[in-house]
């Protein structure tokens, strides 16, 4: 896997390298050539002005052909150029004699007809170099002659050259100094990610892992973050669904353990004849027990696996707190008549799945009952704040103590284990209350003062 990523990272590095010393060595020679071009043509400019200045004063007396051709020599030799000089009324003539090409004559006519001629050319079979040749018009319209000069630009290939070599060298130390940049950086990227993978083997080997080291604050980081967070709700998914069965289990051999003792009791004649009826009724409140349990598993694995969908509808609380009232009432062989219902407004409605928040408020309703002793005072009040519907349900039974109080809404958290059995609490009523509200977009808290009471609040979107 290194590798993979240090060849990508390799390749991707000598791509960027070739484009931009190509770049580079073209925009430079391109530079250099105009350079020295320019150069030269100034320079063989001023050498034809100069040449002009000697022609005219040969062409006034002032010195003989002999010392013109020796001034002129004399020029050509310190500027390093070729010097031609054509009389107007002979060009035919001089053309002839010079020996120029096509090209040259071209220019020679062009010259004569009074422009001034610049050319850049590359005689590559005569001097393997590149030629600056300037032509000048002298004279006027009928005495027109021309001023030819050539000079080799040999500036432009060493310097060319000089350029190509640093261009070289520079790309060499790049290649090296990239390639171990490169390394070090494809390492830094694929060792987290290798450590991740075997990291991820061996959590599905079912091994306990530590927490993936190294927290850049790169996309790795980022990458090792998550998976760690991953890896953490893994192992407390799987801590809770270890509990969970254990929990079940336990909850389920209670029940068949005394119904399983009351039979073999009977059947054995350990029981006797009179007694047998109350065995079996509490045998039949203990079979209730596991029936209510199974429904309360099978409604929390629902809302576990998200399954259950809500069937929303417009409902009056009033008339479902009042329901809900009477289900517990009959249910608990309890009047709690006792309470107290307030609805502001007295026909708050709501959004809601009627069963679901019956079953909410049954579930809240019945712990209030149970924990509550019969001259208690149960209360449920209900009222629209802003957009939102709150709902309290309230006792004054015995309490939760402040250091229960954060763990009642998990599974099978009940807190005196021994004080409720009878009663038939498994301690799942209030997570699935607390499902279900979260399912409605609500959410659900409990406050109480240990030996006062205790007060549910449900706050749910009022949605109409
Ligand atoms: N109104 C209440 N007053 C006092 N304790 C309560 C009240 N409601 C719930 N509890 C405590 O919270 C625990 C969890 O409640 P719940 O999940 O409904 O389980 P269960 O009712 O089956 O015991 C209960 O065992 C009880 O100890
Ligand atoms: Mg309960």
């Amino acid at each position: 896997m290194r590798g993979g990523v240090f060849r990508r990272l390799l390749v991707t590095y000598i791509i960027i390298m070739i484009i931009s010393i190509g770049l580079l060595s073209v925009l430079m020679s391109q530079y250099l050539k105009v350079y020295f071009f320019n150069n030269k043509q100034e320079e063989l400019t001023n050498t034809g002005r100069q040449v002009e200045t000697q022609l005219i004063r040969y062409r006034r007396g002032d010195i003989t052909r002999e010392e013109l051709e020796k001034q002129i020599n004399v020029i050509g030799k310190v500027t390093n150029s070729r010097i031609i000089i054509v009389d107007g009324r002979s060009s035919g003539a001089a053309a002839a004699n010079t020996g120029l090409d096509d090209d040259l004559e071209t220019i020679l006519k062009r010259v004569l007809d009074g422009e001034k001629v610049v050319r850049r050319q590359h005689f590559a079979s005569e001097l393997s170099t590149y030629v600056v040749a300037v032509g000048l018009p002298t004279g006027s319209a009928n005495t027109r002659g021309a001023i030819l000069l050539f000079s080799p630009v040999y500036e432009v290939d060493q310097a060319l050259g000089r350029v190509y070599e640093i261009i070289l060298i520079t790309a060499g130390i790049a290649l090296a100094v990239g390639l171990i940049l490169v390394w070090v950086t494809s390492r830094r990227i694929s060792r987290p990610v290798i450590e991740l993978s075997r990291m991820a083997e061996q959590i599905a080997r079912g091994e306990a892992v530590a927490d993936a080291p190294g927290m850049a604050d790169d996309e790795i980081g980022h990458l090792t973050r998550s998976f760690n967070y991953m890896k953490n709700r893994l192992s407390e998914t799987d801590r809770m669904r270890r509990e969970f069965i254990a929990g079940v289990s336990h909850e389920l051999r209670t029940p068949l353990t005394s119904v399983r003792g009351f039979i073999q009791g009977i059947l054995d004649g350990v029981i006797c004849a009179e007694d047998r009826e109350k065995y079996l009724r509490l045998a039949f409140d203990e079979t209730n027990r596991l029936t209510r349990l199974t429904n309360d598993l099978l409604d929390l694995t629902k809302l576990e696996a998200g399954v259950i969908k809500l069937n929303k509808q417009v409902i009056e609380l009033q008339e479902l707190i009042d329901d809900s009232i009477l289900t517990v009432c009959r249910s608990s062989g309890k009047d709690i008549l006792a309470s107290r219902v307030t609805v502001t407004p007295e026909d708050l409605s709501l959004q809601a799945d009627p069963d679901r928040l019956k079953q909410v408020l049954i579930n809240l309703l019945s712990n209030a009952c149970r924990y509550t002793p019969d001259s208690g005072r149960i209360e449920v009040a209900a009222e629209l704040t802003g957009s939102k519907v709150r709902i309290l349900v309230k006792d004054n039974g015995i309490g939760i103590p402040a250091a229960e109080l954060p763990f009642i809404f998990e599974k099978f958290y009940r807190i005196d284990k021994s004080r409720n059995s009878s009663a038939g609490g498994s301690g799942l009523g209030l997570s699935i209350v607390k499902d279900l509200v979260e399912l409605h977009g609500g959410s659900i808290t409990a406050s109480s003062t240990a030996g006062q009471g205790t007060v549910f609040e449900i706050i749910l979107p009022w949605g109409q």
